[in-house]
């Protein structure tokens, strides 16, 4: 059992050298975590009361778009309060009783992370929500008529719980969750002090064009930008002296296909299936997931956000679209591109004129 339970809690480790260097760039401290101010702010207030008062801090729901630093966060909070921190993922706890396990392992007003939470079965969220609202475990005994239901108290801990996306958690357990902290895309200079912390940790002597030129391409990133700077640094150190200039990071981007806005082979790839194949759209999720080979929760969770932050794609009750924007962009690439089937809805169509006022 103990086995499992090791198992199920290391499943979000993995032991590649990327991971390895993800650790050490991780900020450890709320103070050295970079950007979501908002966020900040009013977890330091969460944190800061719950240890005045010596008790487990509420219950913690984050959500954003993957490599923003939830995982991060998790680990802060524990830090901060001083606690151990347990890590678990939804789809890796199977049965109701692995979760009882986890929970009967807590230390008092311990961190339990439980990673892509929305995709936890029925039967063990439903063990969570006695053990969140009243530190309660309700085991059955015994089976058939028998049968009885036993009461058993855990140790008040603090649940954290991450998802790209909330609406996809059920309202019980969204509901008990005492803060619900969306994260955000970061903005340029934000991710520009990442890559500079990192390249600090990492050792890597980088001029300030250079770390522009990353965090201009790093899809509003964390992790996407320390992947980056991981890739140009090698590539400094296979093609020049080590040092990362301007040109060194461009042709290393460049290499990896990465274009001026970021957007990769798989990112351009959606963008021309909805302007080549659809006529710009409007195109079901489905269809395109089929046309890319991929599946429509990774075209929504992965590439999708970051295509609507950048004004590429549209959202519409009938599909997705693309925008004047997203032809403007492969255009300059190169794409042919037909014309759309039909107007932006941004577009002011003859339907949206203002009443004219001497009418
Ligand atoms: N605010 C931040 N400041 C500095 N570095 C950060 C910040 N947030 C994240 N990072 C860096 O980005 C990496 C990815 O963050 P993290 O693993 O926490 O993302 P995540 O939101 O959990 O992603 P996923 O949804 O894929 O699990 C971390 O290793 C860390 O180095
Ligand atoms: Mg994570």
């Amino acid at each position: 059992m103990a086995d499992e339970i090791s198992h199920i809690l290391s499943a979000d480790l993995e032991d590649d050298a990327d991971r390895v260097i993800e650790g050490t760039l991780r900020p450890r401290t709320l103070d050295e975590y970079i950007g979501q101010r908002e966020v900040k702010a009013n977890l330091s207030v969460l944190l800061t009361a719950a240890r005045g008062r010596g008790e487990a801090a509420d219950h913690v729901l984050l959500y954003g778009p993957p490599g923003l630093g939830k995982t991060t966060l998790a680990t802060i909070i524990a830090r901060e309060l001083g606690v151990n921190v347990k890590y678990a993922s939804g789809p890796a706890i199977e049965r109701a009783g692995d979760l009882a396990a986890i929970l009967t392992s807590l230390d008092e007003r311990d961190v339990l992370f439980i990673d892509e939470i929305h995709r936890l079965n029925r039967a063990v969220e439903e063990i969570l929500y006695p053990a969140m609202e009243d530190y309660a475990l309700d085991v059955m005994i015994g089976k058939g008529p028998s049968a009885r239901s036993l009461r058993l108290s855990l140790k008040p801990f603090t649940l954290v719980g991450a998802t790209t996306r909330a609406g996809r958690i059920s309202s019980p357990l969204r509901d008990r969750f005492g803060a619900t902290y969306r994260l955000d895309f970061y903005a340029e200079e934000e991710l520009a002090a990442i890559v500079e912390r990192s390249a600090a940790i990492l050792d890597v002597t980088i001029e300030p064009a250079a770390t522009r030129a990353i965090a201009r391409r790093g899809r509003g990133t964390p992790r996407i930008v320390n992947r980056l700077l991981k890739r140009v640094r090698d590539h400094a150190q296979v093609h020049g002296n080590g040092q990362v200039d301007e040109a060194t990071a461009t042709a290393a981007m460049r290499a990896m296909e990465i274009d001026d806005e970021g957007l990769d082979s798989t990112d351009r790839k959606l963008l021309a299936a909805i302007i080549q194949k659809f006529a710009s759209g409007p195109v079901g999720v489905a269809a395109l997931a089929a046309v890319l080979s991929e599946e429509t929760e990774t075209i929504e969770d992965v590439y999708e956000p970051f295509l609507l932050r950048l004004g590429f794609i549209d959202r519409t009750p009938s599909g997705r679209i693309a925008t004047d924007l997203a032809r403007a962009h492969l255009s300059g690439l190169g794409y042919e591109i037909p014309p759309p089937r039909r107007a932006d809805p941004g577009m002011p169509s003859l339907w949206d004129e203002p009443p004219s006022t001497d009418a």
